[in-house]
């Protein structure tokens, strides 16, 4: 059929038709909100490059919850800024270190929120590398271990989910080992499988003060160049034990979304990561952009691309929108 017999306005002409064909929806149950959490009471922190966004204390965290509970996100990702640093990334795996306290709050106050965690040295190394160093160089083999006990330790003082975001090799299997041999097999692994080195992180190393002291994180991160090494990337983490595959950043890669969600049958994940929500942000207080209208847009290309699961600063703002 063609024009003129075939004329795709016609589902255009109103909203309800329009609604009617609409082949992609957003769904607040499906965002996961990132939350920074630092040491102190009653601290509430704007983070300068992340408009919205704040470091808030432990004591905070029940509020925070409530508020995304309400406006039904129930998902969130906890990020620490230690006390201390040093290192071996020590605080990362500390029974009482800031994430664990922060899981143990969430889980005590606001039980029905699912609490997933990062699992990464960089916020507790010294150095600020995503694991520890031998001769200057991130150390694959020694790093898995330090990984391994700070997800059993998330697990241990109650999180839902662990997320390594390391891009170490291998490090899925050792995590899911360390989880099945304490008892925690019912703990799903959502694996940041497809991990860019990629500068859109610039907001977030502020807000977390996780910035690399020396060189930079291209000897883990992969090559924003590359896409078939993104399948390969994903089927070992599929084979180690991952319940969830994540690319990030999402926007510049919606073409590894996709491919990821033709190839592998797990769920996916995208993170919409703290500079392209800085984008948006910066644009739309320039009064250059419709900001609301951009972020609605930018969220359901991740969507159209194929992630099930989106991870973004816009967790709230969306679902508000999405309330009308
Ligand atoms: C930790 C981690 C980073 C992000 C999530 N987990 C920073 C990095 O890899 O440098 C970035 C998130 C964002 O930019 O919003 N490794």
């Amino acid at each position: 059929m063609v024009f003129p017999e075939y004329r795709p306005r016609r589902m255009r002409k109103n909203a309800a038709l329009r609604a009617l064909i609409r082949e992609n929806r957003l769904d607040a149950s499906q965002f996961i909100y990132p939350l920074f959490v630092m040491p102190g009471k009653n601290k509430r922190e704007a983070i300068g490059s992340m408009p919205g966004v704040y470091r808030v204390s432990v004591d905070q965290l029940a509020r925070e919850a409530r508020e995304c509970l309400e406006l039904g996100v129930n998902s969130v990702i906890l990020f620490g800024l230690p006390e201390k640093k040093d290192a071996m990334g020590s605080g990362a795996h500390a029974k009482n270190g800031i994430v664990q306290q922060a899981i143990r709050e969430l889980k005590n106050k606001a039980p029905e929120m699912t609490v997933v965690t990062d699992v990464c040295l960089c916020e507790y190394t010294d150095h600020g590398h995503c694991g520890c160093l031998i001769n200057k160089a991130v150390d694959n083999d020694a790093t898995l271990e330090i990984l391994a006990k700070t997800a059993l330790s998330h697990a241990e003082a109650g999180a839902d989910m662990v997320a390594p975001s390391d891009m170490m090799d291998g490090r899925v299997a050792e995590i899911r080992a360390a989880l099945d041999e304490h008892g925690h097999e019912g703990i799903p692994i959502m694996s940041y499988a497809v991990k860019y080195a990629s500068a859109f992180y610039g907001p977030f190393r502020d807000a977390a003060d996780c910035a690399p002291q020396f060189g930079d994180r291209r000897g883990y991160q992969m090559d924003p160049a590359n896409s078939r090494e993104a399948l390969r990337e994903a089927t070992l983490d599929v084979d180690e034990g991952a319940d969830i595959l994540m690319v990030k950043p999402a926007v510049a890669y919606l073409d590894i979304i996709s491919k990821l969600r033709d190839e592998f049958d797990l769920p996916i994940a995208a993170y919409h990561v703290s500079g392209e929500y800085a984008m948006i942000k910066a644009a739309a207080e320039k009064g250059w952009i419709d900001g609301e209208r951009v972020m609605e847009e930018t969220l359901l290309s991740i969507r159209r691309a194929g992630a099930d699961i989106i991870v973004t600063y816009f967790a709230k703002d969306m679902a508000r929108l999405l309330r009308g």
